[in-house]
């Protein structure tokens, strides 16, 4: 019988897929959570077949009301959970004023924000009342810095780098740590998704790191209970740059990154 459970959100595609993997490897069961349940039942069998885990998969929809919710109940019913995930988000590249992009935007908001903090949440409330517990965010490099051309993303990543570095000071002494996660671009569906992969200059100037070699490093950051882990020198840089260079320049500056050309 498993004793030790993570649960993995966007575990469909990308970073989610190698966080569960590298969960399973360690030999603790899996719960495994996005809207691709064909996705997520294949990476189910195959972590079964290779590591002799269990593996449940569930489906959800994080941008719908109560989502989040759901997903806790079910994945801690009859569990403990000692490592969430928090790792499922989108973003929308495009300028703000066109309306057109409100509808997926407004999903990010959903995804990124209110169920990622709903979720953090519930796991935290449980994980204190048991006494120990990890909680891994996948926020993002793009929570340092402005994003103009994809500025509700960076907004969203913002909100959740500061909830983690707070709720984590906040979780001293508690047994429970919790890692906010921060790469830069990344080879995954991620720019795919909004049709953005070769429209900015983001995914193109800099070679991009593989998802396993930034799932390795959060996985390891969020062991080691660390609070913060921006993976890459450039992504480093980035994220101070906000501290060396007037605010005005570096928000000038990433939204060259970020224009659609
Ligand atoms: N790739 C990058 O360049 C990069 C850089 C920094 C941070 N990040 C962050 O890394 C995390 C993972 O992204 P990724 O790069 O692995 O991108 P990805 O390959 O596009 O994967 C995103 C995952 O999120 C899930 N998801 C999206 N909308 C959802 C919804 N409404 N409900 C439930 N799940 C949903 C997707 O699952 P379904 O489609 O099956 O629902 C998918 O598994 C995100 O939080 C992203 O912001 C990515």
């Amino acid at each position: 019988m498993t004793k030790e459970w993570v649960l993995v959100t966007g575990a469909s595609e990308g970073l989610g897929r190698e966080f569960a993997d590298l969960a399973a490897a360690e030999g603790r069961g899996v719960i495994l959570a996005s809207r691709q349940v064909d996705k997520l039942e294949a990476l189910a069998a195959d972590l079964r077949a290779r590591y002799q885990v269990e593996a449940v998969v569930i489906a959800a929809d994080l941008a719908q009301p109560g989502a989040a919710e759901q997903l806790w109940q079910a994945a801690s019913a009859g569990r403990v959970i000692d490592i969430l995930v928090n790792n499922a988000g989108l973003g929308r590249n495009g300028d703000f004023a066109d309306l057109a992009g409100w509808a997926r935007e407004r999903a990010s908001i959903e995804v990124n924000v209110t169920a990622a903090t709903t979720l953090m949440k519930l796991a935290v409330a449980d994980m204190v009342a048991q006494g120990s517990g990890r909680v891994l965010n996948v926020a993002s490099v793009a929570g340092f810095l402005p994003g103009p051309h994809m500025a509700v993303y960076h907004a969203t990543k913002a909100y959740f780098l500061s909830l983690s570095e707070a709720v984590a000071t906040e979780l001293a002494g508690t047994g429970v740590k919790v890692t906010a996660l921060c790469p830069g671009a990344t080879q995954t569906n991620f720019f795919a998704a909004d049709d953005a992969e070769k429209a900015t200059l983001l995914t193109k100037v800099f070679p991009l790191p593989s998802a396993r070699s930034v799932a390795v490093k959060g996985w390891a950051a969020m062991k080691e209970g660390r609070r913060i882990r921006v993976t890459g020198l450039m992504n480093w840089l980035f994220a101070v740059s906000p501290r060396l260079f007037p605010r005005r320049f570096t928000a000038w500056l990433t939204g060259q990154f970020l224009r659609r050309r």
